[in-house]
């Protein structure tokens, strides 16, 4: 008789070749992303809108802002600061009684600084249907206790999602970096 073989299980993400940390300190034990992913959600109330009952844009900066900020936090388990956000676009308004949600997470390390992507998404909770509004990244800087910048964590790229972000977050670190030089 045959032996009985198990087909392989398919995964939504594919895996990349190998598991591998990358940036960060090597000292300190790597993270995966999925260690520091966070999804905040809040309802969008009247004073957030202004006079037509669109949300601010800057309430969403904030809350991108923290969202970010705190994925950071727990990549670093240290303080972070932002130092840099990118552009950012909206593409359709937000309404009031909107159930609005931030997911944010790791792409890149550098030695002290950590780039997050945040997704915005709002959600009308009668119909259910989910509109994405805006993305964003964000770039962090952890801390120590005499507020200098400190090394953080390498990032441990599982899956070729996770790769992708990587490479494309090391390169949108490089044009901020340049685009700072030049100033
Ligand atoms: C963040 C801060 C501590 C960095 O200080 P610094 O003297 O530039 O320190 P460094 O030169 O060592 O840079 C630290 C990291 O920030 C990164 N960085 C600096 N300027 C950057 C920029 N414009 N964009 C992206 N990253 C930047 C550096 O590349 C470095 O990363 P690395 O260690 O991974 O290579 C300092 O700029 C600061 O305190 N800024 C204010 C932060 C704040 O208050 N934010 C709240 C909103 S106002």
């Amino acid at each position: 008789m045959k032996p009985k073989t198990t087909p392989p299980t398919k995964t939504r993400k594919s895996k990349a070749a190998s598991a591998r940390t990358m940036g960060g300190n090597p000292g300190l034990p790597a993270k995966r992303v999925s260690d520091s992913q966070l999804r905040l959600s809040l309802p969008m109330n009247p004073d957030m809108a202004n006079a037509v009952g669109n949300i601010h844009g800057g309430i969403i900066m904030k809350l991108v802002d923290e969202a970010g900020g705190f994925a950071a936090m727990k990549h670093a388990r240290n303080v972070t600061v932002t130092v840099a956000m990118d552009s950012m676009t909206f593409l359709s308004p937000i309404k009031i009684g909107s159930l609005v949600s931030f997911q944010a997470s790791v792409n890149w390390v550098g030695r002290t600084s950590i780039e997050v992507g945040i997704r915005v998404e709002a959600e009308n909770v009668l119909t259910g249907q989910v509109t994405h509004t805006n993305s964003a990244y964000l770039v962090y800087v952890a801390l120590d206790q005499y507020g200098q910048p400190t090394p953080v964590p390498p990032l441990l790229i599982e899956t070729e999602q996770e790769l992708r972000r990587w490479h494309e977050g090391a390169e949108r670190q490089a044009h901020r970096l340049k685009r700072a030089k030049a100033k």
